[in-house]
């Protein structure tokens, strides 16, 4: 499910399978286990809309990590930063039947999304603008006790690495922590054809990336079992009135 801008989704729906690429995912669905299967909120980068490089890297990377999520037997919903304004009022300043139609959607998508996936491009070494919006606009109620994945990428040769590092403290303020393995993506120009696809290494990138996702649906699982036991919120609620609530006596 894909949920962000027409232009997004089509490029990610259009996107052809390599025979190659078609033929492993066909291969992974059936070997993969999908016991540790997750619905995960996948919350892209890029604003652009043209590059350099061209096409834009941004969407060949989601098509990348979303096919990757699915062949592993996970659902996922894309949250799109070109569907959102500038910060004005987070979701949880409002009244809550006051809420926008458009924050209470993709806040239900985050709140139903058993893990979130980050997908950075780098932009001055420091993760974009646009997926640092879309994160602002909703509070650690919305995203605590979940973990969630950095994945990152430049077209230059240390993949975002920078990026990835700092968006860590925030992932972990907003309370999903992030697993340990992260996917990094250097020259993501010279790795992915305009859908997606690897040009080469498939199985590669491919073992590279489940590291990463056998870690988030291993700590997914785990949390969505525990909170069928126990309300995590129930020793640590979440803020109602302002950050001076947590501070020390
Ligand atoms: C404002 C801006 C800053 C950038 N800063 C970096 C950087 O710090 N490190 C890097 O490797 N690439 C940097 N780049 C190049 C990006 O890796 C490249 O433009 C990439 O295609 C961005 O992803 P996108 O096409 O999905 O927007 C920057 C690009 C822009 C537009």
């Amino acid at each position: 499910m894909l949920f962000g801008s027409r232009k997004l989704q089509a490029r990610i729906r259009a996107s052809p399978r390599s025979l190659a690429y078609f033929l492993m995912c066909c291969h992974r669905s059936f070997t993969t286990t999908r016991v540790n299967a997750l619905n995960i909120a996948v919350i892209t980068g890029t604003t652009r809309t043209q590059g350099p490089p061209r096409p834009i890297l941004g969407p060949r990377v989601a098509s990348f990590i979303t096919k990757s999520l699915e062949a592993r037997g996970n659902t996922y919903t894309v949250v799109d930063p070109n569907s959102f304004e500038l910060l004005d009022k987070p979701q949880f300043a409002y009244a809550s039947s006051q809420v926008p139609a458009h924050l209470k959607d993709v806040q239900k998508i985050l709140e139903d999304a058993d893990a979130y996936v980050c997908v950075t491009p780098e932009y001055n070494h420091a993760p974009s603008p646009g997926l640092l919006n879309v994160l602002n606009h909703f509070g650690s109620s919305t995203f605590s006790f979940k973990p969630s994945a950095i994945v990152s990428y430049s077209a230059g040769q240390w993949g975002g690495t920078r990026a990835a590092i700092a968006l860590r403290p925030i992932l972990s303020e907003l309370g999903c922590l992030p697993v340990s393995a992260m996917i990094h993506l250097p020259s993501a120009q010279e790795i992915f054809d305009e859908d997606g696809n690897p040009y080469e290494n498939t199985e590669k990138w491919q073992n590279y990336t489940d590291r990463c996702f056998s870690q988030l649906e291993w700590w997914g699982t785990a949390a969505k079992k525990h909170k069928a036991e126990t309300d995590p919120f129930d020793q640590s609620p979440s803020l109602q009135k302002d950050p001076s609530q947590r501070n020390a006596p």
